[in-house]
């Protein structure tokens, strides 16, 4: 074990996958460039993974490798953790065993956060120590930071945006390439963006993840992912695609969050956006959030959302602020600022989706014989909703054409109940596509 420097603060990666790797080059990189900001060396020390036979393009001879996590934390050279295992299983336990030893801790892991966040920043709270986490939303885009020290002056009455970068990739190629949906989520994963088991990030499950840790910062609020009405790209078709063109519209998929006097609103969902809007227009892997409050009005954040070396890029900014506070020392205060930004979270009611009111879009396979249109119309019109615009092209898929139509602002359960009395008319084949739209994002 070889010594480090007197005012060197060590660190110990456990989990050398994508991002893994990227820390540990940035940490090597960059290393004369952090000493300088720092004014100390900040020194890789330490590293566990389970597989340290796979070349990952890094020079791993200098430090000291295992396969048990608990080399690292029981290192005594080691002040600050990073944990990027994944996963709400041993990583829970990484986390909690590194607080408890009283080292720093920082994480990428969304996951985690989203389920055992509030055990989490107790146990940080009771043991006097700091984590870090701003890569776990937004890749490298510091929108945590914003959040919890910039914008702490204000009241947020809304955070929103894409969040997840597979997805905005996936559906970006498929938008201005036209390429499948299976060719472009295979790139997404060569490329890092994805995650282990991508359906994570497909069925929106990574954004309700960041969503929920947004709305703890954002509002203080105490909510889980299982809180947060879900819903991914799966489903979204080049047909759709072409379709929201042609009405003015891109596909997107948003996390959403609104604090009113009626509750939270907390949702995730493929969004049709006006194409010209701020949102519509962020391409590729990118990520962009937009935070509004009362006094700041809106504030933008947009950065690469994925990656190796944008995420770890955030994953080093934690840990260079972590170093700092240990440098300080406890008898200048512990944590300067909670995880969350405020030691009180309050709990708020989440808003039904069905509750809400918005625009839609449907999409119909109908049967292509008179009187079809006339019996949609005449269910949409009985429960009050309004058409705003309806197209039918000439083209015919099987026995079924397509009718899609926008509807005016209406509460979601209307629609719903019309489109269940709509699947009794015989002459809709299958079940209708429903996707929200958002003009005002
Ligand atoms: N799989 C995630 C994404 C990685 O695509 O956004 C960054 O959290």
């Amino acid at each position: 074990m070889s010594e480090l420097p007197g005012d060197a603060v060590g660190v110990g990666l456990v989990g050398l996958g994508t991002i893994g790797t990227g820390t540990a080059r940035i940490l090597l990189e960059h290393a004369e460039l952090i000493r300088e900001r720092l004014g100390h060396p900040l020194e890789l020390v330490r590293i566990a993974d389970l597989d340290l036979g796979s070349d990952r393009g890094i020079d791993l001879s200098g430090f000291d490798c295992s396969s048990d996590w608990r080399d690292v934390i029981g290192d005594p050279r080691v002040g600050l953790v990073v944990e990027l295992v994944g996963g709400t299983g041993v990583a829970r336990e990484i986390v909690i065993a590194a607080l408890e030893a009283g080292k720093g801790v920082v994480t990428a892991n969304k996951a985690l956060l989203a389920h055992h966040g509030f055990e989490i920043y107790e146990t940080a709270a009771r043991c006097g120590i700091e984590i870090g986490f701003e890569a776990s939303v937004a890749g490298t885009i510091p929108v945590l930071r914003a959040l919890r020290e910039g914008l702490c002056a204000d009241r947020l009455e809304q955070v929103f945006g894409i969040v997840n970068g597979t997805c905005n990739y996936i559906l970006s190629e498929m938008d201005e390439h036209g390429e499948p949906y299976e060719s472009c989520l295979k790139r997404a994963q060569d490329l890092g963006y994805a995650e282990a088991d991508p359906s994570f990030d497909v069925d929106g499950t990574d954004s309700a993840h960041k969503l929920a840790i947004l709305c703890g910062l954002a509002f203080g609020v105490q909510i889980g992912p299982e809180e947060i009405a879900t819903e991914g790209i799966e489903k979204i078709s080049a047909v759709d695609i072409d379709y929201a063109r042609r009405f003015g519209f891109r596909i997107k998929l948003l996390a959403i969050a609104k604090r009113s006097e009626a509750g939270l609103e907390a949702r995730v969902h493929p969004t049709l956006l006006p194409c010209e809007s701020m949102l519509a227009r962020t391409g590729g892997a990118m990520n962009a959030v937009e935070v509004r409050g009362q006094k700041s009005g809106p504030t933008v954040y947009y950065g690469a959302g994925a990656g190796a070396d944008p995420t770890a890029s955030a994953v080093v900014a934690d840990l260079m602020e972590l170093a700092r506070s240990r440098k300080l020392g406890p008898a200048a205060g512990g944590v300067r600022v909670p995880p969350l930004g405020t030691p009180t979270l309050r709990a708020l009611p989440v808003r039904r989706l069905e509750d809400l009111e918005g625009e839609f879009y449907l999409r119909f396979d109908a049967l292509d014989r008179p009187g079809v249109l006339a019996h949609l119309a005449g269910a949409l019109g009985d429960r009050d909703i309004g058409i705003a615009s309806l197209l039918q092209l000439e083209e015919r898929r099987s026995e079924a054409v397509p009718v899609v139509l926008l509807t005016h602002r209406v509460k979601e359960a209307a629609l719903r109940a019309a489109l269940a009395e709509v699947a009794r008319l015989g002459d809709i084949c299958s079940t209708p596509r429903l996707l929200r739209i958002e003009r005002e994002l």
